[in-house]
C-alpha cells in the first residue's frame, strides 16, 4: 500500500515500511505543506505518517476519510481533532515513551541553564564583557534541596523528577488529574492542588498536554501565585503559557527566571525581548532531537502504520473508541 510521510524521517522507520512491502512518498521540501497540498497527497495514499504541526482537522478529514491509519511522529497530539478522526473511523497513533529521556534532558538542561544564567552569560563573552572579576556579579542559585513542582507527571515528567531527585535531592510535588503511584513510591512525590504547587515550588516544570483545559493556564494570575525566587520551565507546548504575561512577570520580578523549549507562536520571532533576558534560556523546540529518540520515533510511527494497513489495532492508539 501507499504511505505518505510529511518529512524525511530516520532510515530505521523507512526500512520497516519498505520491508513490509509498502510504497513510501516523503515530502522533501524544507517548508510546511499547505493544507491543500496535504489533502492532495493524502488522496493518493492509504496511510499518513504525520511529522510536524500538520492540522488533522475536520476540513482535512472530510477530504481524506479513506485513510486507513494516521501515525503521528510525536507524543503530543494537539494538532489532531481526535473526535473527528474517530467519526470517520480513522485510527490515530502517537509515539509515547521513546522520547521521554530526551525531552526530560532538555527540561533539565534548561533548568540548569536558567539557574546559572548560562545562555545569557555565554553571549556576554563575544561582546567583550568578560572583564574585571566581581564576586557579586553573575550570581545564580543552587538547586540542592529545592522543591520541584511538576505539572503533568506522566512519562516525561517522571524522568524530569528522577533527574532532579538524583542530582539534587529535590523534593517533588506534582499536580495531575490522576495520582502517579510510581512517582509517589519511588521519589516520595506528593500530589497537591494547582495553587499549592504554584506557591510551594522553587521550580515549576510543565509536562502536560496542550488541551482546552491547559491552554494558557500559566497566565499572570498563575505567575503571581509563584515565589518571586522561582523558575518556570516549559518543555511541553507553548500554548500552555501566555507569553506576554510571562515576559511581564519576568520583567517585574514576579518570578526569577524561565526556561522554554516551546514558545507561542513557533518559531519564536528573532528580537523577542525574552531572548535577551539574563535569567531566561530558550531553545527551538528540540525536546526529542536526539539520534536515539528520533530513530525510535520513526520506528514507532512506522510500526503503527504497518499494523493499521494490516487491519490490526495500532500499538499506540490514541483514539481507542474507533474500535468500538
Ligand atoms: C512531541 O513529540 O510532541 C514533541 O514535542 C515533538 O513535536
Amino acid at each position: 500500500m501507499n504511505v505518505f510521510i510529511t518529512r524525511v524521517i530516520a532510515p530505521t522507520g523507512l526500512q520497516l515500511l519498505h520491508d513490509a512491502g509498502h510504497q513510501v512518498t516523503e515530502w522533501k521540501e524544507k517548508r510546511e505543506l499547505t493544507p491543500e497540498e496535504l489533502v492532495q497527497f493524502c488522496k493518493k495514499h492509504d496511510a499518513l505518517l504525520s511529522v510536524g504541526p500538520n492540522k488533522i482537522n475536520p476540513a482535512f478529514l472530510s477530504e481524506c476519510g479513506h485513510l486507513k491509519v494516521i501515525a503521528l511522529h510525536a507524543v503530543g497530539f494537539d494538532n489532531v481533532d481526535l473526535a473527528a478522526a474517530t467519526r470517520v473511523k480513522i485510527p490515530v497513533s502517537n509515539t509515547p515513551g521513546v522520547l521521554s529521556n530526551a525531552t526530560a534532558d532538555t527540561a533539565f538542561l534548561l533548568l540548569l541553564a536558567v539557574s546559572r544564567k548560562a545562555f545569557y552569560l555565554h553571549k556576554t563573552i563575544n561582546r567583550g564583557e568578560w572583564g574585571f572579576f566581581d564576586p557579586l556579579a553573575n550570581l545564580g542559585f543552587e538547586l540542592t534541596g529545592k522543591t520541584l513542582g511538576i505539572v503533568g507527571l506522566g512519562k516525561i515528567g517522571l524522568e524530569m523528577a528522577k533527574r532532579c531527585v538524583g542530582a539534587y535531592k529535590m523534593d517533588v510535588i506534582y499536580h495531575n488529574r490522576h495520582r502517579n503511584e510510581t512517582a509517589e513510591k519511588e521519589l516520595g512525590a506528593q500530589w497537591v492542588s494547582f495553587d499549592e504547587l504554584l506557591s510551594g515550588s522553587d521550580v515549576v516544570s510543565v509536562h502536560t498536554a496542550l488541551t482546552p483545559e491547559t491552554k494558557g493556564m500559566f497566565n499572570s494570575a498563575a505567575f503571581h501565585k509563584m515565589k518571586s525566587s522561582s523558575v518556570f520551565i516549559n518543555a511541553a507546548r507553548g500554548g500552555i503559557h501566555n507569553e506576554e504575561d510571562l515576559s511581564r512577570a519576568l520583567k517585574d520580578g514576579v518570578i526569577w527566571g524561565a526556561g522554554l523549549d516551546v514558545t507561542n507562536p513557533e518559531p519564536m520571532r528573532p528580537g523577542n525581548p525574552l531572548l535577551d533576558m539574563p535569567n531566561v534560556a530558550i531553545l527551538p523546540h528540540i525536546g526529542s532531537a536526539t539520534i536515539e529518540a528520533r530513530s525510535a520515533m520513526a520506528q514507532t510511527a512506522a510500526l503503527n502504520i504497518i499494523a493499521g494497513l494490516n487491519g490490526l489495532h495500532l500499538p499506540n492508539i490514541i483514539n481507542p473508541e474507533v474500535y468500538k
